[in-house]
């Protein structure tokens, strides 16, 4: 072998040495951060569908969450639905218990209204409104199954939105100074019905496997960059996992904080709305960690 092609291929040794050297640990400490959010977790307040009836001890899960200092930065907003809407008058064990989540001061008590995707009445609604603020106790209205505004029908779910949201805004009753008006059509829907006075729209209530595999996600990374995290919440259920040492719930809010401002998550697959054990624990403790 003549001497220059000794030297080139011992130059060329090198550079493969150096290259993969330098390119290997690269590639694997990037790998071994892939599973974690890009960005850093930011904080979220937690939306709490209450539904089950208060008998004797059944809110005291939430009572003890709220009661202890560890947690006293998380801000909550709390859904109330005594009979599929207000019923006919709120009894006594539903005051007591309202009243006693009213004596925090960073929890917002709403009530549950449904609008059958935009296909009821609005007569009924409001007056479903009216009733909800005439107790005195409830800061705002949780709006279900709000229309979704595909094709044709958008500019119907536009007015629709819009009517019921202002008759909140012009109802007197409703306490703490500013009122909480949320909209739950549940999936992403069309950008224009985002901002019709609501101050919060829930665009996922859906079982942990269908958000992580949603065709949506791309729709929820846009939405969010149109109009602000704080504004968006989701709902999810069926949520892997009771662990509390190697807590992968950390990572799931880390990286659902960077497109919601609200979050709700069981591991509950049915009931979950009235079920307040299994990863509760972990995902309040969790939420507290975020700020
Ligand atoms: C309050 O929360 C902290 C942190 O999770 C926990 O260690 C403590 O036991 C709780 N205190 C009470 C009285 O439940
Ligand atoms: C409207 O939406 C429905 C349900 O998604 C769909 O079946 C229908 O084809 C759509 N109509 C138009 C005109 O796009
Ligand atoms: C909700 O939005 C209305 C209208 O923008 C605002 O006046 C009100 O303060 C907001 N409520 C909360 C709890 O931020
Ligand atoms: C974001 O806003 C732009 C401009 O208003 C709009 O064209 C687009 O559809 C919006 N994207 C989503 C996902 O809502
Ligand atoms: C996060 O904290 C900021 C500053 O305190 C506050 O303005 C914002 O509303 C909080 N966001 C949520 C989702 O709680
Ligand atoms: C979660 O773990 C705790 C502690 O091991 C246990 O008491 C509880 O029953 C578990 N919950 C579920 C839903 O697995
Ligand atoms: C809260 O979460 C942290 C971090 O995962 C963990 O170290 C701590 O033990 C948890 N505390 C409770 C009371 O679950």
């Amino acid at each position: 072998m003549p001497k220059h092609c000794l030297f080139f291929t011992i130059i060329g040794i090198v550079i493969v040495v150096i290259v993969v050297g330098v390119t290997v640990p690269v590639v694997v400490i990037r790998k071994s951060h892939s599973s974690y959010s890009p960005l850093p977790p930011t904080n979220v307040s937690i939306i709490l569908p209450l539904y089950t009836y208060p008998s004797r001890a059944a809110w005291d899960p939430v009572y003890e969450k709220l009661n202890n200092h560890s947690y006293s930065g998380i801000q909550w907003t709390i859904i109330i639905n005594p009979s599929n809407g207000p019923g006919d008058e709120l009894n006594a064990n539903y005051r007591v218990g309202i009243l006693r989540l009213n004596a925090a001061y960073n929890v917002n008590v709403v009530g549950y209204v449904f609008t059958d995707y935009g296909r009821r009445n609005i007569a009924e609604v409001e007056t479903d409104i009216a009733k909800y603020a005439s107790w005195g106790l409830f800061a705002g209205i949780f709006f279900d199954e709000t229309p979704q505004g595909d094709n044709q029908s958008l500019s119907h779910s536009i007015t629709y939105l819009k009517s019921i949201t202002n008759n909140v805004r012009k109802t007197p009753g409703f306490i703490r100074q500013k009122t909480t008006v949320i909209h739950n059509p549940g999936t992403t829907v069309n950008s224009e019905l985002l901002d019709l006075g609501q101050n919060i729209t829930i665009i996922v209530e859906d079982t942990f496997t269908n958000y992580k595999s949603l065709a949506a996600r791309q729709v929820i990374s846009e939405m969010s960059a149109n109009t602000s995290r704080t504004r968006l919440g989701c709902l999810i259920h069926s949520v892997p996992g009771n662990e509390t040492v190697d807590n992968p719930l950390m990572d799931l809010l880390s990286e659902l904080s960077q497109n919601f401002g609200h979050i709700f998550l069981t591991d509950k697959s049915s009931n979950y709305y009235n079920n307040y054990d299994g990863i509760w624990n972990n995902f309040i403790n969790s939420t507290s960690l975020m700020y």
